[in-house]
């Protein structure tokens, strides 16, 4: 942590305020939290538009307190989001930053994932003063227990679990359900855990597709007639080719609800075992909407956080949950690694095959 000196800390007067990467539920309420607090400890808050695009274009304007106000409970982000990338562009880090002091942005909360966070870094890194909150429904963040976003994204999985458990039942039918989680399974885990589904497959344990095969077969074998297989987009089954497209965006992610790994398998494992198989593909569903009662509350409680971290002074930090408490950790160590679904957890989804 990069603690300001007296002279920046007396300067810092207007906060600015961007929502990087997929949207996430909750992101207007650590926004509505940031402005709030920064309103009360007497600084002005820029509202800035579409992530770093709006950084490095100085599209930006001064929130008023009613700006912020009735947004709680709104999906989406009121400031828009995208996953431009200054890093990748020519000098793009010091335009951002040039823009940013032009605009009288003396101070900056970045709400984002890994990418988002890791320009943030970039930019403490040339002397810029950054505070990071954690988003991302991919729960994949290391050192924090919460990622804005991802109860919500759970919640979804599993009330689609329960949707489709008595259509599977009424049909005997395989649902395949597709869910998102790029380089981690968290949601496909969590949300087959809560909903009761008997298979999830997801990118950190390689099952092959034959396993699949087995797996239906015992499960018929033993008087089960259908089966719910939860499966994280980013899994790669081996056996099982994916023929969708391969686009990447800024930051060099393939755009994985283009590559279909859901439908491919429904319609190999139909091929394969003549069981009637259908296939639901959750996609931005599981970002839209009203954010859950726990992603609203620590949204709040980061949110303000972040922006106590910068009227104190302190810099190139995070905000994070950890053993239910806020813990303020370094932004180098969040974007370090992908905390990936551990054995144990795994394991636990298996016991209920
Ligand atoms: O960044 C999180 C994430 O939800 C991934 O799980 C998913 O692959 C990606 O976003 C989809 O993003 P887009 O909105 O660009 O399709």
């Amino acid at each position: 942590m990069v603690r300001l000196p007296d002279s920046a800390r007396l300067s810092i007067v207007r906060i600015g305020v961007l929502t990087g990467g997929g949207d996430a539920p909750g992101l207007n309420a650590a926004v509505r939290a940031v402005s709030r607090r920064a309103f009360q400890l007497g600084h002005q808050v820029s509202g800035i538009k579409n992530g770093w695009a709006g950084a490095m274009t100085g599209d930006m304007s001064n929130f008023t307190p009613a700006d912020v106000r009735g947004i709680l409970q709104l999906g989406g982000t009121i400031l828009g989001t995208s996953r431009t990338n200054p890093v990748k562009e020519p000098d793009g880090v010091k335009r951002t930053l040039a823009m940013l002091k032009s605009c009288g942005v003396d101070s900056l909360v970045a709400i984002g994932g890994d990418d988002t966070l890791s320009v943030a870094k970039a930019l403490h890194e040339s002397g810029y003063p950054v505070v990071g909150v954690p988003k991302t429904i991919d729960n994949d963040l290391s050192a924090t227990e919460f990622c804005i976003g991802f109860d919500t994204a759970v919640g979804i999985v599993v009330e689609a679990l329960d949707r489709l458990h008595t259509t599977a039942s009424a049909h005997h039918r395989v649902m395949v359900v597709e869910v998102m989680g790029r380089d981690t399974g968290w949601v496909a885990v969590m949300g087959g855990l809560a909903g009761g589904s008997d298979l999830v497959l997801i990118p950190e344990f390689e099952v092959g597709f034959d396993d699949v095969v087995e797996h239906l077969h015992r499960r018929r074998g033993e008087g089960k007639d259908f089966s719910i297989i939860v499966v994280a987009e980013g899994v790669n089954l081996a056996g099982l080719e994916t023929d969708g497209e391969q686009k990447t965006d800024a930051f060099g992610h393939v755009q994985l609800s283009k590559r279909g790994v859901g439908d491919a398998l429904s319609r190999r494992i139909e091929a394969e075992t003549g069981f009637e198989t259908r296939v639901t593909v959750l996609g931005h569903l599981q970002r839209g909407g009203s954010p859950s009662p726990v992603d609203r509350i620590w949204a709040t409680r980061l949110g303000v956080a972040a922006t106590e971290l910068l009227h104190e002074g302190k810099a190139g930090v995070v905000p994070v949950r950890r053993d239910g408490d806020v813990a303020v950790v370094p932004l180098a160590d969040l974007v370090a690694e992908t905390r990936r679904v551990p054995r144990a957890l795994y394991d636990l989804a298996r016991v209920f095959s």
